[in-house]
């Protein structure tokens, strides 16, 4: 292997997906740790950080070079800290008592438990659907659900600033993919006007809360353009289950179209606090699911304390008791001091508050100083999103107090001065 001087490496993180021309399988990884020993800025620092406690709004990291500090946690999805509500742990407890840790099966071969249907039935309920089901893993519930539904013969219209998981999903299924700009409704219409007569298979998919920016998807006019050019529309509400809509039923809520939506996926992880994601439909649908989606029939369950945990969970969301409201004022309150600081942070409607950066090394080296200034935040570029659109992303947190708040955006301001970014 040639062995290139680190500074003279395009240090892209793309640069080290493929292996190249005569390269065998791990070379790649060879020329990658190169980079990466050489200390050039790439925002590996954090790699290796682990927590030394449960959440919590002031956490214990141990950093890669060992040293032990306290942070602000402003980047944890677990943005209710629900996890750590007294009934949730009684519950999970309860069911790792019983089941133990771990199901030992798929679902469909022995896998679940009461829980596991507990919990669909719950999610159901909550969403005023026929059924609903449970995947072990967010992300394997988009794969699932996207090729056990679409194949050639079909047409995916995405939003660009959909997630990941969603994008892989679509390019698996082996469907036409089109993509509009976020959020732009005209375009959107553009793409449905175009599609051929005979193309039938028509679904739209767009996130709910948009996972980087915080913003919420125009659901009232997805569903509208839907009708009218007969396309089913599939939601992935990661980051808006249980948070924003009148009584935290998500996104299609907050928009007024609950009950038209024909998949209503969401996440397990976020501000659920668990792990896994579930599609509610009808019952034909999620029979079916249950059959194709392979994310669902060639993966092992969730396990029972998760599905317990969650069930209490889906009890607190149900009386809009998980305190969506204190959070989503604490979003605020941060959003609009960071603002009036002259910070650029886009349009959130949620917990997540993007700091537009626009500039890699420093995004780099900024999420390195404010970790060690006492407030963890998470950065967001290439391959989440483009690198010129390159940011910090807040997550606020219910538990964090307003003593808190205010020295995590004393930080940012001092560090935003700085850095020139304000
Ligand atoms: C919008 C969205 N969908 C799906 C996922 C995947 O969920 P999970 O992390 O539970 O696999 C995420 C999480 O990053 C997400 O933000």
């Amino acid at each position: 292997m040639i062995i290139t001087e680190p500074e003279s490496i395009n240090i892209k993180f793309e640069n080290f997906s493929q292996t190249l021309k005569n390269e065998d399988i791990f070379e790649k990884t060879k020329r990658l740790d190169i980079v990466l020993k050489s200390g050039v800025l790439t925002g590996s620092e954090a790699l290796g950080m682990i927590c030394l406690d449960k959440l919590s709004p002031i956490m214990k990291l141990k950093e890669k070079n060992g040293f032990c500090h306290d942070v602000i946690m402003l980047g944890s999805n677990s943005y209710l800290n629900i996890a750590n509500h007294p009934k949730v742990i009684r519950a999970s407890r309860k069911a790792l008592e019983k089941f133990s840790m771990g199901m030992g099966a798929v679902s469909n071969y022995a896998g679940i438990c009461n829980l596991h249907r507990t919990l669909e039935e719950k999610i159901a309920k909550f969403y005023n659907c026929e059924d609903a089901i449970v995947f072990p893993s967010g992300y394997g519930t988009n794969l699932g659900v996207i090729t056990a539904l679409c194949s050639s013969n079909d047409i995916i219209i995405n939003d660009s600033a959909n997630h990941a998981s969603i994008f892989d999903g679509g390019q698996l299924s082996g469907a036409k993919i089109k993509v509009y700009p976020h959020n732009n409704m005209k375009y959107l219409e553009r793409i449905l006007e175009k599609i051929p007569n005979d193309i039938k298979g028509r679904l739209i998919i767009t996130d709910g809360v948009f996972s980087m920016d915080g913003d919420i998807a125009y659901l009232d006019k997805i569903v509208q353009l839907a009708k009218k050019y007969n396309c089913k529309v599939m939601v992935d509400d990661a980051h808006g289950l249980g948070i924003v809509g009148a009584t935290g039923r998500g996104s299609a809520q907050a928009k007024g179209v609950l009950g038209q939506i024909d998949l209503n996926v969401g996440m397990l992880s976020k501000a659920a606090g668990g792990l896994g994601g579930f599609c509610a439909s009808t019952k034909e649908v999620i029979q079916y699911l249950r059959l194709y989606a392979r994310t669902y029939f060639f993966s092992t369950a969730l396990s029972a304390n998760i599905a317990g945990g969650l069930i209490e969970v889906f009890n607190l969301f149900e009386k809009d008791k998980a305190g969506r409201k204190e959070l989503l004022e604490k979003a605020r309150y941060l959003d609009d001091r960071l603002k009036k600081a002259g910070f650029e942070t886009g349009h959130s409607q949620s917990a997540i508050i993007p700091v537009m950066i626009y500039d890699e090394k420093k995004l780099f080296r900024l999420y390195q100083e404010l970790r060690y200034e006492g407030l963890y935040v998470n950065i967001v570029t290439y391959p989440a999103t483009r690198r010129k659109l390159c940011r910090l992303r807040l997550c606020a947190m219910k538990d964090l107090s307003y003593y808190q708040l205010d020295r995590a955006i004393d930080i940012l301001i001092k560090k935003g001065k700085q850095f020139s970014i304000i």
